[in-house]
């Protein structure tokens, strides 16, 4: 995700300093190169030691160090940046930078550095409302850098309230985030992912393996590519990812109550959702008790949304839809494109191995409404997410030509 890009890591004196460590290595996991500056006070809370191990590069702490300058130097490391995280960010190094003071390694870098900067501020909860500190945070962000905004917590100097540092797993999508081309910013996707529960009685229900990987897949890349999206989806074990309005439904019903309240509010809809088609006709008040050898269940059709969607839909709405299928998967998905009106089907055969339910990875076909027809092989599910993107992003320009402002915000290159 990250590899072939270059980050560098300041960190400074606070209690929280240690988080930094876990930080690092999801960033390292995630195949970004670590460049590490520590601050005279971090070192009072961590050791170098640590940094060095796990970046497998040399930690950086004083200015006038010979050996670095003659390696690497300060500026050199500027350079290299694609992003600059500073985590803990304390209230002084925020109020540095602020001021343009550059008296230590780490302020002089990012002063000379072209990279985006990424702060997360940690402090007392009294200093963070500081109108100083306040002042401070906004002069910054007003020259573009960026900010995960601390949170509430227990402090360490023993009080209750907002301060503490926001946790390294969502630093990490942050910092991916900075890193990714904004090319989706401005845009308000409606993804629906997982499976649907249809009731029989107050313990059972009829379900399918839909997992939600793949809507949870796209939802978090196109948060990263600066959409604005919200998520409806079934019961699911998977974390609500970052960034992302979350709708949990169970039923059918319920989703298609979702989808219709907000789909006003969007320019593309991708339904992920494995819906269930048909849901029971009567749910049974009390558990229903074992009878004869043998049980009949009678079933009604739950109404499709994707197709309601392609019927309503005007020009400005994007409609992309999967297909899963186990047989015959070219012509049974020709079919949905067209009965359901989309401008892009995802059809996976689930039952080929790679693809489908649960994994990590997709074999899907892209079946375009001019009949071409994409085959990019066995991809992760980020990888297909990203694709099914890309192809979002152009059929969006070409509408735009027409009629909109997708992307116009999106001006950053990284
Ligand atoms: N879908 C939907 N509402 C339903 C059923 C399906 O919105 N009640 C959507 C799914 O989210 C998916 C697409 O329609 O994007 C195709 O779903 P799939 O289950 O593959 O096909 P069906 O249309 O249900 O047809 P069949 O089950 O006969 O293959």
């Amino acid at each position: 995700m990250l590899h072939g890009k270059t980050i560098v890591l300041g960190v400074t004196g606070g209690i929280a300093a240690y988080k930094a460590v876990e930080l690092l290595r999801l960033l390292t996991k995630a195949g970004a190169e670590l460049h590490i500056i520590l601050t005279r006070s971090a070192q009072e809370f961590v050791t170098p030691l640590t940094f060095q191990t796990l970046s497998r590069n040399p930690v950086h702490t004083d200015l006038f160090n010979l050996i670095s300058e003659q390696e690497i130097g300060h500026i050199s490391l500027a350079d290299r940046a694609d992003l600059f995280l500073i985590a803990p960010a304390t209230a002084n190094v925020i109020g540095k930078l602020a001021n343009g003071i550059a008296d230590d390694l780490l302020t002089t870098t990012v002063m000379a550095t072209r990279a985006p900067v990424l702060l997360a501020p940690a402090m007392n909860m009294n200093m963070y409302h500081n109108p100083l500190y306040l002042e401070n945070e906004a002069r910054l962000r007003r020259h573009g850098y960026l900010f995960v905004d601390a949170v509430k917590g227990a402090l360490a100097c023993g009080w209750e309230g907002e301060g503490k540092l926001q946790t390294p797993e969502v630093i990490f999508q942050e910092a991916v985030k900075a890193l990714t081309l904004p090319d989706l910013a401005g845009a308000r996707i409606l993804i629906t992912a997982g499976p649907t529960r249809e009731e029989i009685d107050p313990v059972r229900y009829l379900s399918n393996h839909s997992s939600g990987k793949m809507g949870y897949a796209i939802a978090r890349a196109a948060w990263r590519r600066g959409a604005r999206v919200t998520l409806i989806s079934g019961p699911t074990a998977l974390a609500p990812p970052w960034g992302v309005e979350m709708v949990p439904v169970e039923s059918a019903h319920q989703m298609y109550e979702a989808v219709m309240a907000r789909v006003g509010e969007c320019d593309v809809v991708i339904k992920a959702a494995a819906v269930a088609d048909y849901r029971p006709l009567l749910r049974a008040e009390e558990k229903l008790k074992k009878q004869g050898e043998a049980m009949t269940l009678e079933l009604v059709k739950n109404r499709d949304i994707l197709t309601e969607l392609g019927h309503q839909k005007g020009e400005r709405l994007l409609l992309v839809g999967f297909a899963a299928e186990t047989s015959e998967l070219l012509t049974n998905a020709r079919k949905k494109l067209a009965a359901k009106n989309l401008d892009l089907l995802v059809a996976n055969d689930v039952t080929q191995e790679g693809a489908g339910f649960s994994v990590d990875t997709n074999i899907v076909r892209l079946l375009h409404r001019d009949g071409r027809i994409e085959e990019p092989g066995l991809l992760t599910k980020e990888a297909v997410a990203n694709l099914i993107l890309d192809r979002v992003a152009e059929l969006q320009r070409v509408k735009e030509a027409c009629h909109g402002t997708i992307g116009a915000e999106a001006g950053r290159a990284v």
